[in-house]
């Protein structure tokens, strides 16, 4: 313990003032409040768990008391060979987890968008669709995914309807790389395609672009780079493969043959039987939405093009969606690593008391910020000489 091993001979005054700060400690430990209760995620009477994923409300499935419309989920327990599955829209997309903070959903989409394996390469181009569970749900493809193009000299592109203003949407590109193989050599036949190579370099048979925003998918496409390519028959074409994946996936993921489930991530927002996001507005949540959807205390509102989503404030955490969902965080259990206070700490509703204990000065908010009155000094607390410090051991 840090008092124990203070590193100098203290002035009987300071092992006075230790003692006095013992008793603060004790008396700050005796007088913290009993640790709240597990805050309910959901509505009463709804089930929150599906599998090990849990479904905090706005989300919900079974009656529809227990979400927000447009929210809805299923819990798929029919499956004898799996645990629980927990899908979204026309169950193409599996739900793994659901961050209220971060505004997402992480989905997991089976395969790749686009793969041209045992295809006729006199094609020019391969496009598809996304599928129905975004656009009817209103869920939008996060900026935290990026565009991955696997193949020999070839150019893929994503395209997404962008709110304009709010007033109307219009199809763009909104990300787009060239996977380029400088040989056709059998290196970079067997680079393309396999995707076991880390780097996805625009020359090593890989791309990788990033999603400059949210947006509702539209569709991928991918041309061939040169006309010849495409009709050169005689030479070995490598097969052309293109994902939307969550960041860094691709990095991560290393495969020997084929893919199984991507990762995706959605950002999600509350938006049925509400008033239209009004773009120009200041923070674009009026005190009616505010209080349909943020309806716990110390929730704040914001909108977006998702819809509406709601944070509890600074010094709360928790359910922001139900009443009582967002409770105050006791600063002064944070784990080592997040420690906000080295000295006396007590917890206070929304936030945190931290001083020096009695006898020191300081910064008690760093890790030996506590000095000792220098009782040397004629002027005690002027001084700038500290002769011992605190809480430096842990
Ligand atoms: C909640 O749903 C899971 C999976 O559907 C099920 O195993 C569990 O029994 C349900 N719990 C309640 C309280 O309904
Ligand atoms: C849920 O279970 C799957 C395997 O069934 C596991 O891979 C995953 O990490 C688990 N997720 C959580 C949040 O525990
Ligand atoms: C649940 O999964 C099983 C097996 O995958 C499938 O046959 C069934 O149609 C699914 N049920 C629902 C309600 O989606
Ligand atoms: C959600 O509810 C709507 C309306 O009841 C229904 O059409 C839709 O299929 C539901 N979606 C899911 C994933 O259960
Ligand atoms: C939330 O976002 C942060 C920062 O991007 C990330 O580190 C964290 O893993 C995310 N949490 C979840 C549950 O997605
Ligand atoms: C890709 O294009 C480059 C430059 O035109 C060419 O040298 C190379 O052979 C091409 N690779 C494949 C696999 O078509
Ligand atoms: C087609 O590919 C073969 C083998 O790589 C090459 O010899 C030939 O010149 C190519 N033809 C054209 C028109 O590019
Ligand atoms: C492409 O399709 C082939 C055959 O259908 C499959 O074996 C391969 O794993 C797929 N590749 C990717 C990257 O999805």
């Amino acid at each position: 313990m840090a008092l124990a091993s203070a590193p100098v001979q203290l002035p009987a005054a300071a092992a006075v003032a230790l003692m006095a700060m013992a008793l603060l400690l004790l008396s700050a430990t005796a007088a913290a409040a009993p640790p709240p209760a597990r805050a309910p995620i959901g509505l009463p009477g709804c089930n929150t768990t599906c599998g090990n994923v849990s479904v905090p409300y706005p989300f919900g499935f079974g009656p529809s008391r227990c979400y927000w419309p447009g929210l809805n989920l299923t819990c798929n327990t029919s499956d004898s060979h799996h645990p629980p599955r927990l899908l979204l829209g026309d169950g193409s997309l599996r739900v793994t987890e659901i961050s209220l903070s971060n505004q997402t959903v992480r989905v997991m989409r089976t395969g790749s968008i686009i793969n041209t394996t045992g295809a006729d390469f006199a094609a020019r181009s391969w496009s598809v669709t996304f599928g129905r569970a975004f656009t009817e749900h209103g869920y939008l493809l996060s900026s935290g995914n990026e565009l991955v193009v696997s193949g020999c000299n070839v150019t893929a592109m994503l395209s997404a309807d962008i709110a304009d203003d709010g007033e109307e949407e219009t199809t763009e590109i909104v990300s787009a790389c060239a996977s380029f193989c400088a040989s056709n050599s059998g290196g970079a036949h067997e680079m393309a395609g396999s995707m076991t190579d880390k780097y996805c370099t625009g020359t090593s048979g890989c791309c990788l672009a990033p999603l400059p925003s949210s947006g509702v998918p539209k569709g991928v496409e991918a041309r061939w780079l040169y006309s010849a390519t495409a009709n050169n028959k005689s030479a070995p074409v490598p097969a052309v493969t293109v994902f939307v994946a969550e960041q860094g996936w691709v990095d991560m993921e290393k495969r020997a043959d084929g893919v199984g489930e991507v990762p995706l991530l959605l950002d999600f927002g509350v938006k049925q039987n509400l008033p239209k996001v009004q773009p120009n507005s200041n923070d674009g949540c009026t005190q009616y939405v505010q209080r349909m959807v943020c309806k716990s205390e110390h929730s704040t509102c914001n909108a977006g093009d998702q819809g509406y989503t709601c944070d509890c404030e600074s010094g709360y955490n928790g359910n922001p969606y139900i009443e009582g969902g967002c409770q105050d965080i006791d600063e002064c259990k944070f784990p080592s690593t997040e420690k906000v206070c080295f000295g006396v700490c007590i917890n206070t509703i929304g936030s945190y008391d931290c001083q020096c204990p009695q006898g020191t000065y300081g910064n008690p908010e760093v890790e030996g910020g506590c000095v000792y009155y220098d009782f040397d000094d004629t002027d005690a607390v002027s001084s700038s000489r500290p002769t011992a410090s605190l809480g430096a051991a842990t």
